[in-house]
């Protein structure tokens, strides 16, 4: 059994560079939505979530889905990176860095994933067009194929994101091209059925994700780190399978990402895959409409169910590793010493951790001072219905966020 000293000279807790970013360890907060902004702003309540990762020691902390104009929201009241949330966001990394982390900026665009009618077109734009199967939640029941101009704009719409996060003090961007929002939903068949140099093979599904990459990268990647975050196995007949994400690494680095966080799954698709178990039936979030509560619990019934099982995603990642050299950051599964070490023993760079930091903040702090091993979070997944709930994102093992918080704007 290793004792205090010996966690203290862990591989875990020595830095790591990412492109023009050093970071005190190898533990990453991976991006969970935290129900935290109103109106697209960042509250209190966010600045709170993100001080108590970074004083409880991880290396970099990654506010999630920061939308990149008002099309790219999947949910009301959700973060939107523009001009007005910078003085908001500048509060948030600042105290983030006062305790000695990095602050990442998730910016994304959900596609066709998303819960608003959209401002600047007449339906929510995708890869393809046609019948918006993840419209049944929303009623929008369709969905149009980008054009060269809407690409352009939405690439433009990233890097002037990218600037801004740049502008409020962030340290790195964080891409979204998993989970099935609009950069997955060019490069997953699922969703991409182009004719034109945008899809029928995986390196045409790949070229708009990597020209946004190499613009973002182009503005602001002397300055930031770049990562970029994707689904290395979509876990569903006909969608990617490892060898496809390993593939899709190789083009992400041959474009000069910083690092790439290894996610796998998808939202509409195969949230099991994601998450690593089936959601128990006490999670399913009451849309309020039955024919769409019902048509959820028939999926749930038809879903194979699948265990929780540690580092589940890393046969697959290891695949991602054999291909590529650049820093990758494992996610998925890592909640004990053991794990944790395991991931860096096989070569990979970083840990991301999501469900874990939300149950403990302090994990890293605890693993370092040899006060903890294994951490408290089960794998329930209940965190994921707090997210709408009015003290935003918390574990059900400890106090419910702080809703007085959560409707105080960040710089108020
Ligand atoms: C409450 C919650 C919200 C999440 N929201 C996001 C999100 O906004 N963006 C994202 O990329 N992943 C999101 N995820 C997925 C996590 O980043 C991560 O991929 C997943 O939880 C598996 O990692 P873990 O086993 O360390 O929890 C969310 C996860 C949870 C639990
Ligand atoms: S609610 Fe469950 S899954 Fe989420 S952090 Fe807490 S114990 Fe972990």
């Amino acid at each position: 059994m290793s004792t205090s000293a010996d966690v203290h000279r862990s591989a875990l807790f020595t830095p790591l560079t990412i492109g023009p970013l050093t970071l005190r360890n190898r533990i990453i907060k991976a991006a969970t939505n935290e129900g935290s902004s109103r109106d697209g702003l960042p509250t209190k309540n966010l600045v709170r979530i993100h001080e108590a990762v970074a004083a409880g020691g991880a290396g970099m902390t990654t506010v999630a889905y920061c939308a990149v104009n008002e099309d790219g929201r999947t949910l009301p009241g959700q973060l939107l990176l523009n001009e007005a949330c910078v003085p908001h966001l500048r509060v948030l990394t600042e105290t983030v860095q006062a305790q000695g982390a990095a602050a990442s900026a998730q910016i994304t665009h959900g596609g066709c994933f998303t819960f608003l009618p959209p401002q600047h077109s007449r339906f929510p734009l995708s890869s393809s067009g046609g019948f918006n199967k993840v419209g049944i939640l929303s009623g929008m029941l369709r969905k149009q194929a980008m054009s060269q101009a809407d690409m352009r704009q939405v690439a433009d719409d990233f890097v002037r994101a990218a600037r801004l996060a740049r502008e409020a003090g962030f340290n790195a961007v964080e891409l979204h091209m998993g989970h099935g929002y609009l950069l997955s939903q060019f490069i997953s068949p699922l969703y991409n059925k182009r004719g034109d140099d945008y899809g029928r093979t995986l390196e045409n599904r790949l070229r708009f994700p990597a020209e946004v990459l190499g613009r973002v990268l182009d503005a602001v990647g002397k300055e930031l780190a770049v990562v970029c975050k994707f689904s290395i196995t979509e876990g569903v007949r006909r969608g990617h399978n490892a060898e496809h994400g390993a593939q899709i690494a190789a083009r992400l680095e041959r474009e000069g990402a910083h690092m790439l966080v290894l996610s796998a799954g998808m939202n509409v698709e195969s949230m099991p895959t994601m998450f690593g178990n089936t959601f128990s039936k006490e999670n399913r979030v009451d849309t309020g409409k039955p024919l769409v509560t019902a048509a959820v619990f028939l999926k749930s019934l038809m879903e194979p169910k699948v265990d929780f099982r540690e580092l589940y995603l890393l046969e697959h990642a290891r695949k991602v590793r054999q291909a590529v050299g650049l820093p990758l950051a494992y996610i998925g599964g890592a909640k004990s010493l053991a794990g944790l070490e395991q991931v860096l023993g096989e070569g990979f760079d970083a840990v991301a951790m999501g469900r874990v930091l939300i149950a403990e903040p302090d994990y890293p702090n605890k693993l370092q001072q040899g006060l903890s091993r294994d951490s408290i979070c089960t794998a329930c997944n209940r965190c994921v219905v707090t997210m709408y709930s009015p003290g935003g994102t918390s574990c059900v093992l400890g106090a419910p966020g702080d809703a007085q918080l959560n409707s105080q704007y960040a710089a108020g």
